[in-house]
């Protein structure tokens, strides 16, 4: 499907072929003197010039593709990965060659080994540790409810996603010391979009927190390598310390960067949708009332309904927001030429608002999920954990933890926010920018049932 280019839009050169529409260099001046926000840019590209569209974030920089129509999504993401590629040059400075960066045999070699773990048999194994993280949480919440304190809800909701991943890791629940250590890697994560581009000078930035979670990773592999299976059993990491012993690719650094490519994947996108789904319920009780009305505690249609809040939250505020691409290769998308070394940015956050695919997108509705054909067939319509080959490992994973978690919390008392943040910050994720101090009434009853 060809977008045709409208009235005010300049034209990308490119190789032969109807080029990509780019936005008024005016528009752009404009955008840098109302404070520069790259999500601002995109809105107003989507706006003006639809699903495909060009824009130079510079006058001399290269113009930059947006891509939020689902069959240019898919084309992108699912068809033609090998000329569509990821960069991930700043990422490489904390997750190294991890699967996340990764690419070409390198890549497929990591994901196959991986794979086995995050679906069918492999996933099972990590069900008993996902409820007992939760069950951490749910004693935390107890004892916040009995005494008023206020606590950080966001906070929270990062403890529990740290612990699970690394119970999922070493087969150990998180301990504090691990966890204070652990808090680089956020420092890290937020300070990546403005690292220098030079990878050296990128490095020096932060090295100080690089050397403490490396500090953390190797305690954990040479645990993992003494045999130190945890009171659960053994952990992925001992999958990937078992396999270096026939496979030379998985030497101790690699070994370091699949688990804080794992720690970072797998916390802090978990954590963000947890906390803005308490911010939303916040403006939408009654959505947890539905949800828990949807059935007994432990059934399939409760079970549902919990899930439809995440996905719901998920549209909404897809964490990673934005899927970078780099053109491997010439291409011809939707009719538009894409030369060589574009760069392109997939954005699911503006194609999960698109009033075309999701009637009254801003409204949150989780029965968009239950409510059969309430939701667009199209399946590059919804994405917030990718498509195509190089879709979320965790995807199974994630919507466990977040149900597991929900299923124990939503029928204690409601969490009241002292204050909420003002602003979302989009970054490497989107996430609310500020504390989300909250206490919870202990007057409200709290079912001993889910606690066991
Ligand atoms: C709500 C939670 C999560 C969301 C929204 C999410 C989203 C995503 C998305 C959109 C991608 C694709 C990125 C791209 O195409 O550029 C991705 C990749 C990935 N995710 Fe997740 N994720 C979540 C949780 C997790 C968890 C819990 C884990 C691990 C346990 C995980 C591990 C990974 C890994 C390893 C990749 C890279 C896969 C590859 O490149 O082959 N994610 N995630």
């Amino acid at each position: 499907m060809a977008i045709p280019a409208p009235p005010g839009a300049r034209e990308a050169t490119g190789p032969a072929g109807r080029p990509v529409p780019e936005l008024d260099a005016a528009l752009v001046g404009r955008w840098h003197q109302d404070g520069g926000e790259l999500v601002a840019l995109l809105t107003l590209v989507r706006e003006r010039l639809g699903g495909i569209g060009a824009f130079r974030p510079a006058p001399s920089a290269a113009p930059t593709v947006l891509v939020t129509e689902p069959d240019a999504v898919r084309h992108v993401l699912a068809h033609h990965p090998d000329r569509y590629v990821k960069r991930s040059h700043r990422a490489r400075v904390l997750v190294g060659d991890g699967v996340l960066s990764a690419t070409g045999e390198a890549w497929q070699n990591q994901r196959r080994l991986l794979q086995s773990q995050f679906t069918g048999r492999g996933m099972r194994r990590y069900e008993g540790r996902i409820a007992a993280a939760a069950r951490v949480t749910g004693a935390r919440w107890q004892a916040y409810a009995r005494t008023g304190e206020v606590f950080d809800l966001g906070e929270e909701m990062r403890r529990f996603a740290l612990d699970t991943i690394w119970r999922a890791l070493t087969g150990h629940p998180l301990d504090p010391g691990t966890e204070r250590e652990l808090a680089s890697v956020a420092g890290v994560v937020a300070a990546l979009p403005s690292l220098p581009a030079d990878q050296v000078a990128a490095q020096e930035a932060v090295a100080a927190d690089i050397a403490r979670i490396d500090a953390v990773a190797e305690r954990a592999v040479r645990t993992a390598r003494d045999g130190g299976a945890g009171p659960d059993g053994p952990g992925l990491l001992h999958v990937l310390v078992e396999a270096s012993a026939s496979r030379p690719a998985y030497t101790d650094r690699l070994i370091r960067d699949e688990l804080v490519t794992l720690l970072v994947a797998g916390h802090e996108t978990t954590a963000t949708t947890l906390t803005w789904l308490y911010l939303l319920l916040d403006r939408h009780p009654e959505a947890r009332e539905h949800a828990l009305a949807a059935g007994p505690e432990g059934s399939a249609e409760r079970q549902q309904a919990v899930q439809a809040l995440v996905h719901e939250t998920l549209r909404l505020y897809p964490s990673a927001w934005i899927l970078p691409r780099h053109a491997a290769a010439a291409d011809t998308l939707a009719g538009h030429p894409i030369p060589a070394g574009t760069d392109l940015l997939v954005c699911p956050y503006l194609t999960h608002r698109d009033p075309g695919l999701w009637p009254e997108p801003a409204h949150f509705d989780p029965a968009r999920f239950t409510t059969p054909g309430r939701r667009p067939g199209h399946p590059g319509a919804y994405l917030p954990f990718g498509i195509g080959p190089r879709a979320c490992l965790g995807l199974q994973f994630a919507l466990r933890e977040t149900t597991a978690l929900l299923e124990q919390l939503l029928p204690g008392p409601v969490p009241r926010f002292r204050s909420r943040p003002e602003r979302t910050a989009y970054g490497l994720t989107v996430r609310p920018d500020g504390p989300t101090p909250a206490v919870l009434d202990g007057s409200a009853e709290w079912p001993t049932a889910p606690m066991r």
